[in-house]
């Protein structure tokens, strides 16, 4: 009997033993790649954004005379891997046949730019057909079948004009029909919630059959994001397509948020926050998308940009730009966005 036992032992705990090793490995390698900080890297950036035929004048910074380049050398180092170089050719031979849509408001078109710049800078003779106009556009590399679409929507779900004027409609989403053929997904939006007065696109807000003039904007984005929740549930075929929704932006308006109250705007900035990623607080706008993506029972993946683009209010155009407003909402162009990409890229062919 006791010999028995001690047998048993033996092999519960030979049992345990793999048990663990194999639960190390896999944690190995399902690193986080978002926790981690900027390196400064002679090797970067990515590709010359003057040699891009794409760049969009808004994102073009260097164009626009920011002289300072040192915002262009930073590279993402993960505390505890190393997230692999964005690498142009294998991307467009591994995704070979297939089509990456980009779904959102403007920052959905900053990563798709960063994207076409970088696969430009790897296959600069590739023979590339654009197709279509805001708001689809589709370049597709015909030496690869591989096709890059952007469709820039503001809220995900619609906008429709009507006698009363112009609606947002919380609980409807018309575009899926087109979204669900693709075989990867990466949405987007947060940016247009909170606009008001001229720059509000909409005058009433329904949801079923109820029409209000006016609600709480978080609420608003907390019930049009579920409506898009409800519908990668209910009419995505995750094991065809791959569904990604890329966090919340940063934006770097209001020094108080990097320890120096009292700046406004990011015109001033040429060097990262110095520190970690968890160094900072996470945007409200934040909780409320992850609430809403771990009610969905399909596997979406967020691409979790937030953390890490905070730390870097010197990488968006300010003044630089063809508007000559002061935008620390969009990045240029090579930039932060190349960052993101690098991580889509991991993330989708892990
Ligand atoms: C993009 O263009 C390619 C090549 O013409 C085409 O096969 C594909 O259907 C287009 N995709 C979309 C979503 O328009
Ligand atoms: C910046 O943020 C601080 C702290 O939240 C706030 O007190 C201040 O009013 C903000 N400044 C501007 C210009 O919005
Ligand atoms: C950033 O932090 C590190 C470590 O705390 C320090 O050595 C370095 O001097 C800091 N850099 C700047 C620009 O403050
Ligand atoms: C996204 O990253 C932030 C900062 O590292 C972290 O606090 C948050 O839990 C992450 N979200 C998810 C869903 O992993």
């Amino acid at each position: 009997m006791d010999v028995e036992m001690r047998v048993y032992g033996w092999i519960a705990i030979a049992i345990s033993m793999v048990i663990c090793l194999s639960l190390e490995e896999t944690n190995g390698e399902s690193c986080n790649l978002y926790e981690g900080s900027w390196v400064y890297d002679e090797s970067y950036p990515l590709y010359d954004s003057s040699t891009c035929p794409h760049v969009r004048e808004e994102l073009n910074c260097l164009k626009y005379g920011r002289l300072d380049k040192q915002y262009l050398k930073y590279r993402w180092q993960p505390s505890n891997c190393n997230l692999p170089r964005f690498d142009g050719k294998s991307f467009l031979t591994k995704f070979k046949g297939k089509q990456i849509m980009f779904i959102g408001d403007s920052i959905s078109r900053n990563q798709r730019q960063s994207l076409v710049c970088l696969l430009h800078s790897a296959v600069p003779q590739a023979r590339v057909i654009k197709q279509g106009s805001d708001p689809i556009i589709n370049f597709t590399y015909l030496d690869y079948g591989v096709s890059i679409i952007v469709h820039h929507t503001t809220y995900l779900v619609d906008i429709e004009v009507e006698k009363i004027g112009r609606v947002l409609k919380l609980d409807s989403l018309k575009s899926g029909n087109l979204w669900k053929q693709m075989d990867v997904l990466v949405f987007n939006t947060w940016l247009w919630w909170y606009r008001t007065g001229p720059f509000q696109p909409w005058d009433y807000i329904q949801i079923g059959n109820k029409i209000v003039k006016e609600m709480d904007h978080m609420e608003a984005f907390r019930t049009g994001l579920t409506t898009w929740a409800n519908w990668v549930n209910a009419e995505v075929d995750t094991s065809k397509t791959k569904v990604l929704f890329q966090g919340i932006s940063p934006v770097h308006y209001n020094g108080s948020e990097w320890h120096e109250p009292g700046v406004t705007g990011c015109g001033k900035e040429i060097t990262p926050i110095n520190g970690s990623s968890s160094s900072l607080g996470l945007p409200p706008a934040s909780y409320v998308l992850q609430n809403v993506l771990q009610k969905i029972t399909k596997p979406v993946q967020l691409l979790n940009i937030t953390a890490l683009s905070e730390l870097r209010k010197d990488g968006h155009p300010s003044i630089h730009n063809n508007a000559h407003g002061m935008d620390c909402t969009h990045w240029c162009i090579a930039g932060v966005p190349d960052t993101w990409n690098e991580i889509l890229y991991a993330s989708i062919t892990n």
